[in-house]
């Protein structure tokens, strides 16, 4: 069944591609701004057709990759454990998230450790009483995820990712409901993929294909399933579990590296 869902996301005004620090940004291409933004408009008012409420966050000039609002934090019962960015380029995003939280009641922690938000954390309430997921290998820091379980009071289970296209947990896997995921087995090192197998025997698997049209960075409020238009197939598998599919055109924010999931950031108070 669906719950509603409270999101956080950030217009792309500034989006651009002028740097690369994943394998499919190619600052030699241009991207269209407003393509990008109309794109946009149409994934929020998905989200709020479905019943969803949406903040939004003010875009800053000189940081085109705010749009992706989910590296900015990670909340988990009005506890939110603030960003680190990797790259300096991007750095600057995570004092406009903890200025949001701090706008509100929340509980902010500044991190100490490299990690990005709900690019590499997710969190599952109906799955063992509880349960954070997190990702390691490009991106977010192993020692965050000690720190994430230490301020969440959750715990953590680190998923090694291994496959450079898929440096964010969130491009190779997503909770689907609030006990179940969708993951790339092929992302995750074979350890990593026995663990997912014994937490999740469940799980849908996807494909190749369904990773490359980023049909893993999704949104899923426990019925409905906001993914974007290329990935067919991802749609199709999702159907056969039980999930309704809701595409979206979401073809400019690929060139940034990111698509549904990377723009939306969850609000769990
Ligand atoms: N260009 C951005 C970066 O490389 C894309 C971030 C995608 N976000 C995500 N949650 N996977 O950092």
């Amino acid at each position: 069944m669906p719950r509603t869902r409270t999101y956080l996301m950030c217009p792309p005004r500034h989006f651009t591609v002028e740097y690369a620090i994943n394998p499919w940004m190619d600052p030699s291409v241009a991207v269209d701004g407003g393509l990008a933004l109309k794109q946009w408009e149409q994934l929020r008012d998905a989200l709020t057709d479905l019943g969803h409420t949406v903040h939004t966050l003010d875009p800053e000039p000189g940081l085109p990759d705010m749009v992706f609002a989910a590296n900015g934090a990670f909340s988990v019962d009005g506890v939110v454990y603030g960003a680190r960015f990797r790259h300096p380029q991007r750095a600057p995003e995570a004092a406009f998230h903890r200025a949001f939280y701090a706008g509100g009641a929340w509980d902010f922690r500044e991190p100490h450790h490299v990690n990005e938000g709900e690019g590499d954390f997710a969190y599952l309430p109906g799955a063992y009483g509880g349960l954070i997921l997190a990702g390691y290998g490009f991106r977010t820091e192993p020692a965050a995820h000690a720190e994430a379980q230490d301020v969440l009071g959750r715990p953590v289970v680190s998923l090694h990712l291994v496959d450079a296209s898929y440096y964010h947990l969130d491009t190779a896997l997503a909770a689907l409901d609030d006990a179940n995921v969708v993951y790339y087995p092929e992302a995750f090192s074979p350890a990593s993929q026995r663990v997912l197998r014994q937490l999740f025997p469940d799980a849908v698997l996807a494909d190749r294909a369904d990773a490359e049209a980023f049909g893993l960075n999704l949104v899923g409020d426990g019925r409905h399933v906001v993914l974007n238009t290329e990935a067919t197939g991802m749609a199709g598998k999702l159907r056969a579990a039980g999930y309704e599919p809701v595409p979206v055109e979401l073809g400019e924010l690929k060139r940034g590296g990111g698509s549904v999931k990377c723009a939306v950031a969850e609000l769990r108070a």
